[in-house]
């Protein structure tokens, strides 16, 4: 075990009373030692090397209830990025999100803690898939999910994210809009602002150019979000018939339909912190429901936990010290990607 100093070892205790109030009704007291003293030590060493940590909703709950300044959705964690004067930003959540917190804030050094943390949907795309698509649509601009990497995002004309993708698409004002990579959310925003949609093969279709079309989606998608079926929710309301459901708008176009409420992460937060009481069924990946439960002891939060982002699972307290330490994984995104990236950011960053 870790020899603790005198300040830290108090520490260590309130950290613990801390988790235990929030996570001792699932996890063991020894556990929830080990995560405090673990995490007594993340906060000495954030305070000596004047360090933020950013944690994405998605966190463990024993990393997401101790260590970051900041959580919150990725649109939240990208203005808490370009907004810090902090030398280090240590961000707990995937690589697309460190690059995002780089390209907004290049002065400042930026860590993952573990760096084989992907996603599915960044991996779905490349710069040059993008620009053969410009090439097969002229003129048609180019709305990128967050969720890619910086060299697709300095092809796009403008960024979203899953808080605010209806409104940048309303905001281009324009007949026709490309929508990469997350099929799904697309036809989630398609159905929203009434526009119909194609997701083009790779091969040219002769209808392509002749079909009424106002969206033009890519064939990427969440590979957590697409195994949530209707069926699922059907057999949580038939258990539990005053559930409500409530889904990430990478779920399939069905299932949204068939819930109570979808949204990005914190949007669903924030509608069971407007619901007191009840019973809520989260499509998404499941450390959220643990620590809404933790936080809001209240509601009870059903979760299908058999469903996990092995990515975002893979960032927990042991790797987020480790980061400090030895200052590792550093996230930097070159020029001229990292300027053109930023343009396409910072358009979305001003419409909200
Ligand atoms: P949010 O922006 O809604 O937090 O979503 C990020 C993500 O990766 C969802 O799978
Ligand atoms: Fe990517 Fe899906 Fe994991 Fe979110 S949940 S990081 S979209 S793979």
């Amino acid at each position: 075990m870790a020899v603790l100093s005198a300040v830290t070892s108090r520490s260590v205790a309130a950290i613990y009373e801390q988790l235990q109030a929030r996570l001792g009704w699932f996890a063991p007291a020894a556990e929830l030692w080990y995560q405090a003293e673990l995490a007594a030590q993340i906060l000495e060493l954030k305070a000596a090397r004047n360090a933020v940590i950013l944690g994405h909703n998605y966190m463990e709950p024993a990393l997401f209830h101790t260590v970051p300044d900041y959580v919150g959705d990725s649109l939240e964690l990208s203005r808490r990025a370009a907004a810090t004067t902090c030398e280090l930003i240590v961000f707990c959540g995937v690589r697309f999100m460190a690059e995002t917190a780089h390209i907004l804030n290049p002065d400042k050094t930026v860590l993952i803690p573990a760096l084989p943390a992907g996603c599915s949907l960044a991996e779905s795309i490349t710069a040059e898939d993008v620009r053969q698509l410009r090439a097969r649509y002229p003129g048609v601009p180019v709305v990128a999910y967050i969720n890619t990497y910086a060299e697709v995002k300095a092809e796009a004309d403008i960024c979203c994210t899953s808080g605010n993708a209806v409104a940048v698409v309303e905001a281009l004002r324009s007949d026709t809009v490309i929508f990469v990579p997350d099929e799904y959310l697309a036809r989630n925003v398609a159905q929203e602002t009434g526009r119909h949609i194609i997701v083009p093969t790779r091969r040219p279709r002769p209808h392509d150019t002749t079909v009424d079309y106002q969206m033009i989606g890519w064939h990427g998608r969440c590979e957590v979000h697409e195994r949530f079926s209707v069926a699922d929710i059907h057999q949580a309301r038939q258990a539990l018939p005053d559930v409500v459901v409530l889904a990430h708008p990478e779920c399939a176009p069905e299932v949204v339909a068939a819930a109570d409420f979808a949204g990005s992460t914190s949007a669903m937060l924030r509608f069971i912190e407007r619901h007191p009481t009840g019973r809520f069924l989260l499509l998404t990946e499941c450390a959220m429901g643990d620590n809404i439960a933790a936080a809001y002891p209240d509601r009870e939060l059903v979760r299908m936990c058999s469903i996990r982002c092995r990515h975002m699972n893979q960032i927990r307290l042991a790797d987020t010290l480790l980061a400090l330490q030895r200052t590792q994984y550093v996230v930097e995104v070159a020029e001229p990607v990292r300027s053109r990236a930023r343009q396409a950011i910072e358009r979305m960053l001003a419409i909200g």
